[in-house]
């Protein structure tokens, strides 16, 4: 096994040992097996090569200081897992299976776990596409479910600083009775222009506006968006978004802190009115906003003055993360430990 700079790591793909795939063929799921290769034979015709038919989770485990590996919530990532299946009339991931192949794969890479007090984890990317040939289009009849990892580290290169987030309104990543509620792969493709477009401008992601009006907030590059303000965490409610687990653990959290959680569209000009707005997601964890440029308009929102994050982004990030490292007693109900 290669060294490792475990403290320094991107948030890249590190070759490991093993992978997990499970194929579903003739109406049922197979047994799972252990692949030790980086590819996968696929018919030229594959639904998910011509048509899209693909969907993804991204979850991580954490090494805690008793070297405990721990995961966050899994069977929120299987039943979306699911629900995404559902969005593209694929064949949905049994939780068991989904569960199995998780802990096997993490299993199979202990090693590449990285060590308490780096600051870094174990991605798992789960996946399931059609692999079955179609030609018109139509769901495949078979479909593959694979999980492998890959140590990370923080997902912008500002970590827990302040990140420049860009508004563009020349494209779209998803349409409010589209697709962007599953965690498909199509939605990242058609995030990709606003993504290049905001960092080439300098900026760590792009923020997308409603489709419709282009009035509210919807998310951040693959992240969602909250604001703070009166003692209230603030996070948009929209139909294009992805349901975030960990947005929906940190309003657990807020509430726990004492404040009020509202979900409800957030115009943009409301930025304006924020203590402290931050971007969440597994990759992300929280994200503080140093800025927000709205690019067509010039208009540029400002936060963290002093540089640093805010008091209760600082409060939340600290009690996730102390949880997912198993340092903060878990009383949600949250943590798998793999035995
Ligand atoms: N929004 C998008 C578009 C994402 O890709 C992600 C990442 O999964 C999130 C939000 C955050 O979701 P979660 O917290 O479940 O990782
Ligand atoms: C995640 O937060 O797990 C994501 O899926 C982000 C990813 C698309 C890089």
């Amino acid at each position: 096994m290669q060294q490792l700079d475990w403290s320094n790591l991107p948030f890249g793909y590190v070759k490991t040992h093993y992978n997990v795939r499970c194929k579903y063929k003739d109406g049922k799921w197979g047994e799972l097996q252990i692949s030790d290769s980086e590819s996968l034979p696929l018919h030229i015709a594959s639904t998910a090569l011509h048509y899209g038919q693909q969907a993804f989770e991204g979850m991580k485990a954490y090494r805690g200081k008793d070297n405990k590996i721990r995961l966050f919530r899994w069977e929120e990532n299987a039943s979306r897992l699911q629900r995404s299946a559902e969005g593209i009339h694929m064949a949905p991931v049994p939780t068991e299976l989904f569960k199995q192949a998780v802990v096997k794969a993490v299993k199979l890479n202990q090693d590449f776990v990285p060590p308490y007090g780096t600051g870094a984890s174990l991605y798992i990317r789960p996946m399931l596409f059609g692999s079955g040939a179609e030609v018109g289009v139509r769901p495949a009849s078979e479909y593959m479910f694979v999980v492998f990892v890959t140590p990370v580290g923080p997902y912008f290169k500002e970590g827990f600083n302040p990140v420049k987030i860009a508004i563009v309104r020349d494209s779209d990543r998803a349409a409010p009775l589209g697709t962007g509620t599953f965690k498909v792969g199509g939605n990242y493709a058609a995030s990709l222009r606003g993504t290049i477009k905001a960092q080439k401008a300098g900026y760590g992601a792009p923020m997308y506006l409603d489709c419709v009006e282009k009035k509210y907030i919807d998310e951040i590059g693959a992240a969602n968006f909250f604001g703070i303000k009166d003692k209230t965490y603030i996070t948009p409610k929209s139909s294009s978004i992805l349901a975030s687990i960990t947005n929906m653990s940190l309003t657990t959290l807020a509430e726990d802190l004492g404040l009020k959680v509202d979900r409800r569209p957030v115009p943009v000009e409301e930025l304006e009115t924020f203590e402290e707005v931050g971007a969440c997601g597994t990759a992300a964890v929280i994200s503080p906003i140093g800025e927000v440029n709205d690019l067509d308009s010039g208009k540029v929102y400002k936060f963290c003055k002093d540089g640093k994050p805010g008091p209760i982004s600082k409060k939340l990030y600290d009690t996730l993360v102390g949880i997912q490292y198993g340092d903060i007693d878990d009383k949600h109900g949250w943590i798998t430990v793999i035995e």
